[in-house]
């Protein structure tokens, strides 16, 4: 048998892709609707859509902007953070998670996971330096970070805390939901970064969502979304103000538009069907898998609700004669598709040379990199397309098993 190439023949005519947007009629409508009705910019389905995601997350403020990344630029950005401060981020995360902090002139200050793929708390405890202002804890692929450690140091530190909750839409801690006020204690300024991305569990094609329950950084955060402008289009047109505006802060253009919240007002609507699904589809996974030698399942606690926007197996590399790259393309010969989510920011270029970072920084995150695969998720796949999942792994495990 050739072990040079794949050699499996395809498991199904057309490839099952990796994620497909969940989008219905609804959404359609309202786009529609938005396009007739005059107003595409931030305007009422923007403010409509805030309000509905800030009663869902349980916050006091919920901004929407037009991506993840701009959501965690603001809020750095709000929170005073420049040239001269730390921040401290997971190096396993997207690349976006510590380029914010380097566009604001601060400097990333990577740390390690654990298999869990969440932010060590005790690295992060580690990292803590006189110039540190914020961590950055990602919830990684749906399921939280371990927040009641982290925000015990936040606290003990004064330090701010900005929740890359890009995957997480919709998954609790302590049986409150990410983004809720009542996460952090009293006194730690937080605020959680969601992403509508198009792959995300809801999305809105492009957007993010900021919340907070600091009146405060919420202002900040509402002026630096459009411009640092005292007053919006949609504040002139419907009277509330002239024409007359103040400048009052180097404001971005990160405000997200009607068009954008009119698919998000159904999404959210029917993210807790989408959510269920993703856990339907995790548990079928989790069935098919369990005690399959070569194949290590995600790490899941307890104490939280995962949202599953990615299901990531790791291989168990000692058991096997394959590489990830190599079991991927194996996937792919079979008309499977998957994803690698993250090769480490420390390993990428930028950061090895504008921040000293070298390959065997943080060997958890390396040994998690040369180990995961992201399976197919989204909420209309089938029983079937799950069975092919599993079958095109065994018929990997069967070549490639020591
Ligand atoms: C962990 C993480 N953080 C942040 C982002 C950025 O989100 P956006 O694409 O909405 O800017 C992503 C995007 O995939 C992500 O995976």
């Amino acid at each position: 048998m050739n072990t040079q190439h794949p050699t499996r023949a395809p498991l199904r005519d057309a490839l099952l892709p990796f994620s497909i947007p969940s989008i219905g009629d609804e959404e359609i409508e309202e786009v529609v609707a938005t396009l007739r009705s005059g107003w595409l910019t931030t305007g009422p389905r923007t403010r409509r859509f805030e309000a509905a995601f800030g009663e869902y997350v349980g916050s006091r403020h919920a901004m929407a902007v037009n991506s993840g990344t701009g959501a965690m630029h603001i809020a750095l950005t709000a929170l005073g953070i420049g040239s001269g401060d730390e921040v401290i981020v997971p190096t396993f995360t997207f690349c976006s998670t510590a380029h914010v902090v380097a566009q604001t002139g601060a400097t990333p200050v990577l740390v390690e996971v654990g298999d869990d793929f969440g932010i060590d708390p005790e690295a992060v405890a580690c990292a803590i330096t006189p110039l540190t202002k914020a961590i950055m804890p990602v919830h990684y692929g749906g399921q939280s970070c371990d927040l009641a450690q982290l925000y015990e140091i936040a606290a003990r530190h004064d330090l701010a805390v900005i929740e890359d909750a890009a995957h997480s839409v919709g998954a609790d801690y302590h049986g409150l939901r990410l983004g809720s006020d009542r996460l952090a204690p009293e006194g730690v300024r937080r605020v959680t970064a969601f992403s509508f991305y198009a792959n995300k569990n809801m999305t809105t094609g492009e957007g993010g969502m900021i919340s907070t329950a600091d009146d405060d950084l919420a202002g900040r955060m509402r002026l630096l979304t459009l411009h640092g402008m005292s007053h919006d289009g949609w504040d002139r047109k419907e009277g509330r103000s002239g024409w007359y505006y103040e400048v009052l802060a180097a404001g971005f253009k990160y405000n997200m538009s009607d068009i954008q919240a009119a698919i998000g007002i159904h999404q959210l609507a029917k993210l807790d069907g989408f959510t269920a699904a993703r856990r339907r589809i995790a548990s079928l996974y989790d069935e098919g898998l369990a005690g399959t030698s070569g194949i290590l399942l995600p790490i899941r606690h307890p104490d939280r609700t995962h949202a599953y926007h990615l299901y990531v197996i790791r291989l168990d590399l000692e058991m096997l004669t394959v590489d990830r790259a190599r079991f991927v393309d194996e996937l792919r010969a079979m008309n499977i598709g998957s994803s690698v989510h993250f090769i480490p920011v420390h390993l990428h270029p930028y950061y090895r040379e504008e921040f000293g970072y070298h390959p065997g920084d943080f060997p958890v995150a390396e040994r998690l990199y040369s180990q995961v695969i992201s399976l197919p998720m989204f909420p209309q796949m089938t029983e079937n397309d799950v069975a092919d999942v599993l079958a095109a792994i065994s018929r990997i495990l069967e070549k490639y098993r020591k």
